[in-house]
């Protein structure tokens, strides 16, 4: 065997040599529970090895014990002291050291997914999503660091889960980084397999943005939140095509990571919004951004103002400080008559600490998560049993519900609740309320192509930010379809609505033409040196990099819902066109096995091979998911697909599927049954 002096002499890319001092925390910075340690002690053993595989030797004796309190007492190793001791942030890229370009702007985007302002558990490496990471430790991140700093053109550093692989030799023509989180081999491809993976520092949960390194704070998901609840309004509340929300209330619950942009989304869409959190650090946070109006802890209070802003059609958006089943019991026994209602806890992760049970405050939920997990578990079991009962008889009253692709109807039904499902069963048919992708989402801008197109000015400049919203809105013919209209809108306004958190970034839904004419316009401004360079990237929330049967994937009714096979290929296919970043990760916002997200990113440096990357890769990565759509049979993606074959006659060609008389099938079928006799 090779020794650790030789292990030393044979690495270039390693840690600086010294030990840092012991870690210090700042008060007030949100901290994530404990995950619960449930390792075996030949696993744990083998935890700590692992974990020193990035530490010189002559450190082991300190760090070992400390690495092993942290396993025991959080149930994972973030090595603390490795966290670098000044202020991380996504600084303008030319801060950054690096031999390339894209090596730079890699860093910029890891700083800002672990900024105090922009992440949720910033010294735990979390990002979003409460268990969503950018890798598992610090010494991770260090090294990542270092990679970045040395990366040519000609190589191509690879992570898997978290850990740098290495850099292998490439072509500039391939992508830079390739990541990978949380891709298990099936058979252990479920929650339990996973932690224990996880807390032996083999895997990472990389939601999608944070373990992919895209994430440019809640407006991610404003614009998402926004369409939702517009179209919400046009297809349930008879809103007209051009109209808003106003009058409207829409009641849902968490302000996190993503949550918080419900608040945000209702008044930017002129209605009322009401937002139960139980964590008041988070509502804070929200209220200092100005991402909502008000808030209170008494309901009577919260729903008196919601009504008077409803009379009057003015725009408000109110944090009820406390738990959304104590909300709806009051709606309920107070006929308070709401026109949306939905749920935003992270029911993806409801027995780790995503899912506050009625009767217990957010405190005493952390400190039953260290103490007693079974009985924070019974807890929680409870608690979504009661929370569904409130919203059936909300429903019944005539609320529209929507599952706001959280899990949080798979959690109702693991709860105990064989009611939700639409068989009776199992969850294979789906639910009795619908998710807001079956409705919204994916008949509306999914199957068209619309999606999560984001940019980041790699500059730092608000000016910048201030051009490319100029340049995209001049992309954007308001008349073509509602969609473009409503995008329109957007980004016409997205400087006056103040939505920046950390990077100087950007999020607007467009379909695949709409992004590669985006791009090529900021690529072009980029070679003419009226910006800098530009970072282009999405979220998992589109359209074709993620097989997520309860999301992203809800409206797909061919049976292949159940298939991987759009999330890897979009990947592959990015990787084979030149994006400059590509990942793939189990879990996503629905949890681990449940989903296959992937995601991009591409460095504009105003080149012309940066061109040709956007020409076929932009293209591709929306139209490889609007095919799979239209071969399932959605309707706005077979009419997409058509335009698609005339567009690109010579150049690239969909098969599009023939549809079967209305009734022939269901004749034939059930005559053969009854043959069966069934
Ligand atoms: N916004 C979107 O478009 C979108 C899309 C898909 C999925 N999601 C999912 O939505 C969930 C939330 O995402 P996030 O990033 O905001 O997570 P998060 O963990 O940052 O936020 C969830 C919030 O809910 C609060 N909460 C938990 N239980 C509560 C209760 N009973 N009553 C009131 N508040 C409670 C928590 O304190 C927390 O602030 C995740 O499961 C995510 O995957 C969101």
């Amino acid at each position: 065997m090779v020794d650790n002096f030789a292990v030393a002499q044979a690495m270039t890319i390693k840690l600086d040599g010294g030990l840092p001092p012991a870690p210090m925390f700042e008060a007030g910075i949100r901290r994530a529970p404990n995950r619960g340690f449930a390792l075996s002690r030949t696993q744990t053993e083998i935890a700590l090895k692992n974990a020193l595989r990035y530490v010189p030797e002559e450190h082991h004796q300190i760090v070992a014990g400390e690495f092993l309190a942290e396993l025991m007492t959080y149930g994972r190793i973030y090595a603390y002291r490795y966290r670098p001791a000044e202020r991380i942030y996504g600084k303008p890229v030319h801060a950054y050291k690096g031999r390339c370009l894209e090596g730079k702007a890699f860093q910029v985007m890891i700083d800002n997914n672990l900024d105090f302002d922009v992440a949720l558990y910033p010294y735990e490496l979390t990002t979003y999503g409460e268990t969503g990471q950018v890798c598992q430790n610090w010494l991770q991140y260090l090294l990542i660091k270092k990679y970045l700093e040395n990366m040519t053109q000609s190589q191509t550093l690879v992570i898997e889960s978290g850990h740098p692989l290495g850099l292998f030799p490439s072509r500039p023509e391939a992508p830079r980084v390739i990541i990978t989180n949380a891709l298990m081999v099936g058979l252990f491809d479920n929650q339990a397999d996973w932690e224990i993976a996880e807390q032996m520092g083999v895997a990472n949960y990389g939601q999608m943005t944070a373990g992919g390194w895209m994430y440019i704070g809640p407006q991610g998901i404003v614009h998402g939140t926004f369409n939702t609840l517009l179209n919400a309004g046009r297809q349930r509340l008879g809103v007209a095509a051009d109209g808003d929300l106003r009058g409207k209330l829409f009641v849902s619950s968490g302000l996190g990571g993503m949550s918080g942009a419900q608040s945000k989304a209702m008044e930017i869409a002129g209605g009322v919004g009401v937002i139960a959190e139980v964590d008041f650090s988070r509502l804070k946070t929200r209220l200092d951004q100005g991402w909502i109006t008000t808030f209170s802890a008494d309901l009577a209070e919260v729903f008196a103002l919601a009504a008077s802003h409803q009379k009057s059609g003015e725009a408000i958006s109110i944090a009820y400080h406390g738990n959304i089943v104590d909300l709806l019991e009051y709606a309920v026994a107070n006929n308070i008559a709401i026109d949306l209602l939905s749920d935003q806890t992270s029911c993806h992760a409801v027995y780790s600490g995503g899912y506050c049970p009625q009767g217990v405050s957010f405190e005493e939920r952390t400190a039953l998560l260290a103490g007693d997990r079974a009985e924070f578990t019974a807890l929680v079991d409870k608690s979504l049993r009661r929370h569904f009962e409130l919203i059936r008889t909300l429903v019944g009253r005539g609320v529209y519900f929507f599952d706001y692709g959280n899990s949080f109807m798979k959690a109702v039904f693991d709860a105990g609740v064989q009611e939700i499902s639409k068989n009776g069963v199992d969850e294979k048919e789906g639910f009795i309320f619908p998710s807001y992708v079956e409705d919204i989402m994916g008949p509306e801008l999914f199957d068209y192509g619309y999606g999560p197109f984001r940019w980041v000015c790699l500059s730092g400049r608000e000016d910048d930010l201030a051009q490319t919203d100029q340049a995209a809105l001049s992309c954007i013919d308001p008349s073509r379809r509602g969609q473009d209209r409503d995008n329109y809108i957007w980004i016409r306004d997205a400087e006056k609505n103040k939505l920046v958190v950390g990077t100087k970034a950007r999020i607007l839904y467009q379909d695949a033409e709409g992004r590669k004419t985006i791009a090529l316009k900021f690529n072009e401004m980029v070679r003419m040196r009226d910006i800098g360079p530009v970072m282009l990237g999405r979220d998992h929330h589109d359209t074709g990099g993620t097989d997520s049967p309860f999301r992203e994937t809800a409206n797909i009714k061919d049976g292949s819902n159940v298939m991987a096979d759009m999330a890897t290929q979009c990947f592959a296919g990015n990787a084979a066109r030149g994006m400059s970043l590509i990942a793939l990760h189990n879990g996503g916002g629905v949890g681990i096995g449940k989903a296959i997200n992937g995601g991009f990113g591409l460095v504009l440096d105003g080149s012309a091979r940066v061109d040709a990357v956007i020409e076929s890769a932009m293209l591709w990565d929306v139209m490889g998911g609007v095919a799979r759509r239209s071969w399932a049979r959605n309707a706005n993606s077979v009419a997409t697909c058509v335009e698609f074959n005339q567009n690109y006659a010579g150049q690239g060609h969909i098969t599009l599927p023939y549809i079967p008389a209305e009734g022939l099938v269901e004749d034939l079928v059930g005559q053969a049954f009854k043959k069966l006799g069934q």
